[in-house]
């Protein structure tokens, strides 16, 4: 179980010059858990990430780990509170083989001996990048550069999460695989918070979730909530 206290959002308003894109949202990512954004193209999930990785500022509201304030604090000490991000797009390093990758994931780490055991410990999750390790990362398949970037995120040994639209142009095996990992990571402890647009394969991960529409949270709940809910019947299943 994870050690990171929970993680919450409160009344967070946040933009981009005069565009307004989050409106008091307020959120909780409950340790052990996974909890799921969903939203559509824009609707704000990737500013949401952002903010809480001190990428966007907020013009109002908190971000607080626990009873710390972590509003602002700049990205690389989020990083070293232990939550790690996987960003949209994967962001795999194209000329940089995957064992280099997965060594960026660790750069907070100095002991070696850490950085091998995780390294093992990745491999054993995807032995597919074992196989492939001295291959460069430009040249993967989409669904094997989405399990590399999980990979690399793994390797900063985070105890939160941030996973920004993994299942986005992948194709459904791949998808299917890559909810697969999340779950199982979710049950070596790391608490996930996982945003998309993949209604179904996200509620069948997920413990509970938050419904975003042009930057508001318009339903919340467990995932059985969620799946009845009116706005999220209406989004989504038609
Ligand atoms: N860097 C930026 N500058 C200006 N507007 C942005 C920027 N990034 C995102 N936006 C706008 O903010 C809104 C929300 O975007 P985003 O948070 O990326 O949504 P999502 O991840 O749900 O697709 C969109 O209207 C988008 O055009
Ligand atoms: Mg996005």
């Amino acid at each position: 179980m994870s050690k990171l206290p929970e993680l919450r959002l409160e009344n967070i308003h946040a933009g981009y010059d005069k565009a307004d894109v989050l409106t008091d949202v307020s959120i909780r990512v409950p340790p052990g858990k996974i909890t799921c954004i969903l939203g559509s193209n824009g609707s704000g999930k990737t500013t949401l990430i952002r903010t809480i990785l001190s990428l966007t500022e907020p013009r109002s509201g908190k971000v607080w780990l626990g009873d710390r304030d972590i509003t602002g604090l700049p990205t690389h000490l989020v990083n070293g509170a232990g939550i790690a991000c996987i960003p949209e797009g994967r962001k795999v390093f194209p000329k940089m083989t995957v064992r280099e990758n997965l060594y960026v994931g660790a750069y907070r780490e100095k002991s070696k001996a850490a950085i091998r055991d995780r390294l093992e410990q990745v491999y054993d999750i995807f032995p597919r990048l074992k196989e492939r390790t001295g291959q460069l990362g430009g040249t993967m398949s989409g669904g094997e550069q989405a399990m590399l970037s999980i990979g690399r995120g793994l390797m900063a040994a985070p105890q939160l999460m941030l996973i920004d639209e993994p299942s986005l142009g992948l194709s459904p095996r791949f998808v299917k695989e890559t909810f697969n990992v999340i779950q199982r990571i979710n049950e070596l402890g790391v608490t996930v918070l996982l945003v998309e647009q993949n209604v179904h394969q996200t509620l069948a991960v997920a413990h509970f979730g938050y419904v975003l529409m042009q930057g508001r949270v318009v339903a919340q709940g467990d995932t059985e909530q969620l799946r009845a809910n009116a706005e999220v019947q209406q989004a989504y299943f038609g």
